[in-house]
């Protein structure tokens, strides 16, 4: 089945304090990736991977194409398109973004942001807290962390805790832009190992790694992007 579907893709960035100056992102971007499926996109620096996740996001406008998400019972939206207040609603209930960085408030526990998404979706309080921990756990943060603010964690840390808390309730879709470059070989392939079991759930994602081995053994497909211009 599939999830999402993207046809003609086309960014262009005006540059309004500078002149109007364009700079052309991405175009003539053609994918889809089905529920269950992992899709990458690779790439040299700067041409136009994480601009086309921020574009499926919404974070950034289309400039052309269509951005086709096919919920479950199969209702098409085309996110290029879309009211805002539809996308808020999409973002709530099915499309996850996770990017290199935490951003969270400040005086939150590690445990507090990771089990706040559970509890978001209806778990219990107890169950959202012990499931957040097992998590934290696995990706190696030490349990006097747990119920520290992040802000004050390494780099590293912070980003484990930003991956905990992006998928430990995934959504149908999920973007994953470098969510592991600052982890060691050890944690990124932990990091790998959750993301097939996300998948083995039905979840659909599209992400971009600058590790390889980690790229290749998620990956069901490969999307391989030139720079344009
Ligand atoms: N908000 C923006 N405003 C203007 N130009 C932008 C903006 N975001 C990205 N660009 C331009 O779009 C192009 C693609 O950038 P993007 O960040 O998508 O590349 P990337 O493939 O993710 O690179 P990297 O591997 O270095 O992360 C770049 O030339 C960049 O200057
Ligand atoms: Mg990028």
């Amino acid at each position: 089945m599939i999830r999402l579907d993207v046809k003609n893709l086309h960014k262009t960035f005006t540059i309004h304090t500078q002149g109007g100056v364009r700079v052309n992102a991405f175009e003539n971007i053609n994918l889809s990736v089905k529920k269950g499926e992992f899709l990458s996109l690779y790439g040299p620096s700067g041409a136009g991977k994480s601009s086309i996740l921020k574009t499926l996001f919404r974070t950034y406008t289309t400039s052309s194409g269509e951005i086709n998400f096919y919920t479950d019972n199969g209702t098409l939206i085309n996110i290029a398109t879309a009211s805002q207040s539809e996308i808020l609603k999409l973002r709530k209930s099915s499309i996850g973004y996770v990017s290199q960085f935490l951003q969270i408030l400040p005086r939150l526990s590690a445990v507090d942001v990771v089990s706040e998404q559970l509890v978001l979706k209806g778990e219990s309080e107890e169950i959202s807290r012990l499931k957040a921990k097992e998590m934290l756990s696995y990706l190696s943060i030490r349990e006097e962390l747990f119920n520290l603010s992040p802000l004050s964690f390494s780099g590293g840390e912070q980003q484990r805790v930003n991956i905990a808390k992006g998928i430990i309730a995934p959504k149908s879709l999920l973007f994953l832009d470098e969510p592991t470059a600052s982890l060691d070989k050890t944690n990124t392939m932990k990091v790998i190992e959750k993301l097939k079991e996300i998948k083995k759930q039905g979840v659909a994602m599209i992400g971009i790694f600058h590790d390889l081995e980690a790229m290749q053994s998620i990956s069901d497909s490969i999307y391989e992007l030139k720079r344009v211009g």
